[in-house]
């Protein structure tokens, strides 16, 4: 009910306040560390409101008990885990951003572990929560709504850090999600923000060119259809994330990785047939059976042409073969 999500709600920025706090502390020097190894400063860390968690079982209960919230209200708002002898803080010595919702209140946490034994997974998130919804959310979507709806574009990054970095770098249409993959759930936020009928919009997504990011992006692509925008796909060279791209590039490096796009149907295609050895009968043959379905399905019948060539010409064949399977594959 709408007294309990107001009480959440509280809880969570009341955390958001504690766990800024905290990051001017002794404890918290692995966390300005991290922050500054990362590129970013003082003023950086308070736009986006990042913070620090302690590494202490209950500092944040016995900070919000004293602030008058119930052990059930700090459990409902996913801020303790209970165990045998009660509740006890979720996040502990780690850096913690606060995720807010398109309004901008505090719904929930992502927090990153800051040493490699420490326990626990590298990112660690708020769970379920009647404020929080992971399939829903998008980081920095708060700060971003304007410029995208302006700009009639979103970058859907893959971390908290790599949205803060597009930001800084001048990209503030950047998105991310959050722990999880990108789903239907987050194109109909995507969807409203742009402005219901896409027409003209345009879609960028960044992946890493690690396992989890070959399988984000055919995800992604699986999904293209229910876009009206334009789909692209921005890939950083050697590897980098948008993170480590302006920390060894620079903001330059970024604002090139959005300009220079490239269509999500090129990415893909290029991608499946990056799984065969062309220098073969065989392997350009697998290469196009895998690739014409992805030409087959492009919605625009204007554009299918033009990929059908594309793809001739990326195997070597002769245009008819690749009308033919892509014509069988529809
Ligand atoms: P950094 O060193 O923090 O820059 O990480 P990375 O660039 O190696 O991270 P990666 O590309 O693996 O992760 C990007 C995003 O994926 C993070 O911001 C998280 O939201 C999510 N993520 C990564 N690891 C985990 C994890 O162990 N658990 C969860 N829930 N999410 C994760
Ligand atoms: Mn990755
Ligand atoms: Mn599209
Ligand atoms: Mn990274
Ligand atoms: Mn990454």
């Amino acid at each position: 009910d709408q007294g309990n999500r107001a009480r959440l709600l509280a809880a969570n920025s009341a955390a958001a306040e504690f766990f800024v706090d905290q990051l001017r502390t002794g404890g918290a020097e692995p966390g300005r560390r991290f922050l500054g190894e990362r590129g970013f400063d003082a003023n950086a860390a308070a736009h986006f409101g990042v913070g620090f968690a302690p590494k202490s079982w209950d500092e944040l209960t016995k900070h919000l008990r004293s602030r008058g919230y119930k052990d059930d209200e700090l459990a409902a708002a996913g801020l303790v885990s209970s165990g045998d002898r009660g509740i006890y803080d979720r996040f502990r010595g780690r850096l913690v951003w606060p995720i807010r919702d398109i309004t901008g209140q505090t719904v929930g946490f992502g927090a990153r572990k800051l040493l490699d034994d420490d326990p626990g997974p590298k990112y660690l998130n708020t769970p379920e929560t009647p404020v929080y919804h992971k399939a829903q959310v998008l980081y920095g979507l708060d700060l971003a709504k304007r410029d995208i709806s302006r700009a009639r574009q979103i970058v859907v990054v893959e971390g908290y850090t790599d949205v803060m970095a597009c930001h800084l770098a001048g990209v503030t249409t950047a998105v991310a999600t959050c722990g999880t993959a990108f789903g239907v759930d987050h194109i109909k936020v995507v969807r409203r923000v742009l402005g219901d009928d896409s027409v003209g919009g345009e879609v960028i997504f960044t992946f890493d060119p690690d396992a989890a990011g070959q399988k984000a992006a055919m995800r992604a692509f699986s999904e293209e259809q229910r876009f009206a925008a334009q789909t692209y796909v921005a890939v950083a060279p050697d590897g980098l994330d948008p993170c480590d791209l302006r920390i060894h590039r620079g903001d330059d490096a970024v604002r090139r990785l959005v300009d220079e796009k490239r269509p999500m149907f090129e990415f893909v295609i290029k991608n499946q047939l990056a799984q065969y050895d062309l220098e073969t009968v065989e392997g350009r043959a697998a290469g196009l059976r895998a690739a014409a379905p992805v030409v087959a399905d492009i919605r625009d019948a204007a554009l299918r042409p033009g990929y059908t060539r594309e793809l001739a010409r990326m195997l070597g064949a002769e245009l008819g073969d690749v009308q033919r399977a892509v014509s069988g594959a529809s």
